[in-house]
């Protein structure tokens, strides 16, 4: 096949491994305007925890060029790739797609003949309506499945490969079919599913998928916050539910709610989608997770004394760990620092052990102890999303819902 340009706009978790995984067998120019990223990975080292990313960092390619000069590299590209944030503006209620919309408006100005991917989640219905705004209809939507941390091997064995585009432009057929072939061609699991579709239900497969992962979460959470409160053994229970291979033994393990970066943010753009459509499932998965913060800081509550010392002010709730999964260096909105938000309200001191920040700094004006005795010794009750063997000459301080000790 053809060696095409690349350009990729945002080397962060989504970008960084597209950029590898094309820069097999193309040639990429990887994109960002934070200079210490680039720096990194033109050094092959890797900005984000990833061991796939590292070990082809470490390789070195000289088909993967990271840069911050972005008009030089969409001149270039026969197709940019955008992977820029797309938080959630809990002001308009909807994502804030400005910086997509920035990087479309520079790469149709530099280079028109380029067919623009959008990797970024955005609204249903966001490409076509660029397209008519642009007046340029080479835009594709292709939505992006990977878990951070495991990026790139997510795109080395991808569950499947969806292009959305306006099938009446011919061209557009035709450049969509390439960049699926890049990406499959990329892959090492063969073959992948490879499904092409209009935009605006390429938009609605991400954010549809995103928060049926969150339902399941909350299911299980809900489950287990039921047995909690009746005092029955979750993990009987989910093990006999389970049993059953239409719902599966595998992501059902309880926790302090879903979190990151993506499933907040996702459930709450499918919810703004409905807006004039009826539903009741949407907004509960979204209510659902504030309810089991809200009874999480409780238990912790509880399980310090709170409600039976006269003096709580003696109580400290010592917070093991800010990220969701047991190997992240990631905590973008772990749902930890929701739970941390409810008890805040109730006074108590938090003090925080986490490795990956400098002991003696401050998280969300709290105190980060990395002396494990000392950590351990001033808490009253250690919270802890995930379990970890560390905690074991501890346990009676601890609080957790991990059952199985797994993600
Ligand atoms: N993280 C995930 O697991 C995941 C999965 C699927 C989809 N997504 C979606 O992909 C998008 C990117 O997510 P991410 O997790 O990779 O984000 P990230 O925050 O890890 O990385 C974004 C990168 O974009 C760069 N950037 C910001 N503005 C820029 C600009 N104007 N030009 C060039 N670079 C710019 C940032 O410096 C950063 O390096 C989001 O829309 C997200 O919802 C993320």
């Amino acid at each position: 096949m053809k060696k095409h340009t690349i350009a990729v706009v945002g080397i962060g978790y989504v970008g960084l491994s597209m950029a590898i995984l094309l820069a097999q067998k193309n040639k990429v120019y990887a994109v960002d305007v934070i200079q210490e990223r680039v720096d990194q990975i033109n050094s092959g080292i890797s900005p984000i925890r990833d061991d796939e990313i590292e070990a082809y960092l470490k390789t070195g390619s000289s088909d993967l060029i990271a840069t911050t000069d972005s008009s030089a590299a969409y001149a270039e590209a026969d197709y940019v790739v955008i992977a820029v944030p797309t938080n959630y503006d809990s002001v308009k209620n909807y994502f804030d797609t400005s910086i997509v919309e920035t990087v479309v408006a520079d790469v149709i100005a530099s280079n028109p003949r380029a067919t623009i991917v959008i990797k970024s989640t955005v609204p249903v219905g966001f490409t076509k309506n660029l397209c008519s705004r642009f007046y340029n209809p080479r835009i594709i939507f292709s939505p992006e499945f990977l878990r951070e941390g495991r990026a790139l091997y997510d795109n080395l064995y991808p569950t499947r490969i969806i292009l959305g585009f306006d099938g009446e432009i011919p061209e557009l057929r035709e450049a969509a079919e390439i960049f699926a072939n890049l990406l499959s061609e990329g892959a090492i699991k063969q073959p992948v599913d490879v499904l092409f579709m209009g935009t605006a239900e390429a938009e609605a497969v991400k954010l549809f998928a995103n928060t049926y992962l969150a339902l399941r979460v909350s299911f299980f959470n809900e489950l287990d916050t039921y047995a909690e409160m009746r005092g029955l053994d979750t993990q009987q229970i989910i093990q006999g539910v389970c049993l059953d291979p239409r719902i599966g033994n595998y992501y059902n393990n309880p926790s302090f709610g879903y979190g990151g970066y993506c499933l907040p943010k996702d459930t709450k753009q499918l919810l703004a989608n409905y807006r004039d459509v009826p539903e009741n499932l949407i907004r509960a998965v979204i209510d659902a997770n504030s309810t089991r913060k809200d009874f999480i800081a409780n238990q912790i509550l509880q399980k310090a004394g709170y409600y039976t010392h006269c003096n709580s002010e003696n109580i400290v709730v010592g917070i093991y760990k800010l990220a969701m999964k047991t190997d992240s260096d990631n905590f973008r909105h772990s749902s930890i620092q929701g739970v941390m938000r409810r008890l805040q309200q109730k006074n108590v001191k938090i003090i925080i052990y986490e490795p990956k920040l400098e002991c003696g700094s401050c998280f969300m004006g709290y105190e980060v102890i990395n002396d494990f005795d000392v950590f351990t010794e001033q808490s009253t009750v250690i919270v802890a999303n995930r379990a970890d063997s560390k905690l074991d000459t501890v346990s009676a301080k601890v609080y957790t819902r991990d059952l199985f000790g797994r993600d």
